[in-house]
């Protein structure tokens, strides 16, 4: 393997609270002291910044069940253009990943096709139906490194308590998708002065509210961790961060759709602005944005949902939630959060790295010596305007699709493997 010499980089490295010029060396897949290097490759950064690479907890590859949206060969090369070298595949694929042998057969595909760490999540109930408990032992065996139910949500509470303890006696983060269903029936966008404006049926905050206090409650009663995907409104910011405060090991995460877009969107009845959980009020994106920046909600996700074009391009009322955001991630939380003053590089990086990788158990996720040589190099000066036409990954559905932003990914490595660079996926 080719040893490396990255010199000249701004090194964030957010778990070691290192923000500082310097060299990094890569050997045999691992990060290493630089002197150590014999005939390294020299790559100089010019300054630009080198962290850890992100890691996605919150991705769909639809691959078995929808390959001509994604799979996990473009779906990976997208995460790659993104900058983040892990990502966490949902398992509401067709058929599910809730048996080992789906599981074996995505890492099996993974190990072949992806250019990034593929870690697989497997379903909490059977086909994701709510129902029985899927075989939660055998997930583990298999190699996944959360359960979710993602896309959907358990609402047998019963049922819910019985994973929640199954999954902490196999030492399995819980993500999950938090809605109550009747007060989400039917509804297209956020319930409020928009969707009563537009005439398009609601989807109450409370919907989201109420599972989220239901999760909080029995993380503390079991003492286990649930982590709160895609969380929307202000109530839900709120009770995550009381919960936090009182030690409740609960964690959440924001998309970047939903700290930077409202439902005053949906004005424009483009489809790309219709997801699940529904982009909300503009007083519910300040405190989202607050939660980011208090520590409240520590991890950026991007709910990476990839549509075609045929399947979105109906009614509203007819197109299915979720939109792509792989690609799209850093520049316009760079943009929004960054240059806007709201939180610093360091906690954006963070939020992309640390925060993920502590919901998964992952012991000091950083650049240190030793560990995998994961990471992304950024040029946060660079700006441009978003063009999807550019993307690696095989669906176009994004809400930033003509937007002018400032940063941007310039490398990605993936275990001392350069798998993408200036715009190429290598
Ligand atoms: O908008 C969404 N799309 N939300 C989800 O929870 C699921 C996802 C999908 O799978 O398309
Ligand atoms: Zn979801």
């Amino acid at each position: 393997m080719k040893e490396y010499l990255f010199k000249n980089a701004r090194i964030i490295d957010p778990a070691r609270n290192i923000d500082e010029l310097g060299s990094i060396g890569v050997s045999e897949g691992k990060i290493v002291a630089p002197e150590s290097l014999e005939t390294p490759e020299i790559i100089d950064v010019g300054g630009k910044v080198l962290c850890p690479g992100f890691i996605d907890i919150h991705v769909h590859l639809r691959q078995p069940g929808n390959t001509t949206a994604e799979t996990i060969a473009s779906g990976s090369k997208a995460a790659a253009a993104g900058g983040f070298t892990s990502i966490v595949a949902m398992p509401n694929t067709n058929p599910a990943a809730d048996t080992a042998g789906a599981i074996e057969l995505l890492r099996r595909t993974a190990e072949k096709e992806a250019v990034v760490k593929v870690l697989p999540c497997g379903n909490m109930s059977k086909g994701g139906k709510g129902e029985e408990m899927a075989g939660i032992g055998s997930l583990k065996a298999a190699g996944v490194v959360a359960v979710s139910d993602d896309g959907k949500c358990i609402q047998d509470h019963a049922l819910m308590r019985h994973v929640v303890e199954y999954a902490k006696s196999f030492d399995l983060p819980i993500l999950d998708h938090c809605e109550e269903v009747t007060l989400a029936a039917g509804g297209v966008m956020n319930e409020g002065k928009w969707s009563v404006l537009l005439g398009m049926n609601g989807i109450a905050g409370a919907s989201e509210e109420l599972i989220i206090a239901r999760n909080i409650l029995f993380a503390r009663q079991i003492n286990w961790k649930i982590h709160m995907q895609h969380v929307s409104t202000a109530e839900s910011v709120e009770m995550i961060r009381r919960a936090r405060a009182a030690g409740i090991p609960v964690t959440g995460e924001a998309t970047p759709h939903h700290l930077t877009l409202t439902d005053e969107c949906v004005k424009t009845f483009d489809t790309n602005y219709k997801m699940n959980p529904p982009l909300r009020s503009e007083s519910d994106r300040q405190a989202l944005i607050r939660g980011v920046a208090d520590g409240t909600i520590t991890v950026i996700a991007t709910d990476h949902a990839p549509h075609t074009a045929t399947a979105k391009l109906v009614e509203f009322d007819h197109a299915p939630f979720g939109i792509i955001g792989l690609e799209t991630a850093f520049a316009v939380c760079h943009t929004e959060l960054v240059v806007s003053g709201v939180i610093t590089l360091s906690q954006l990086i963070a939020k992309l790295t640390t925060g993920p990788a502590e919901v998964l158990g992952m012991k000091n996720y950083s650049l240190a010596c030793g560990n995998p040589a994961d990471f992304t190099i950024l040029d946060t000066d660079l700006e441009y305007v978003i063009n999807k036409n550019n993307f690696k990954s095989k669906s176009r559905n994004t809400p930033f699709d003509g937007r002018k932003v400032k940063g941007a990914v310039t490398m990605t490595v993936v275990d001392g493997r350069i798998v993408f660079r200036n715009g190429e996926i290598i």
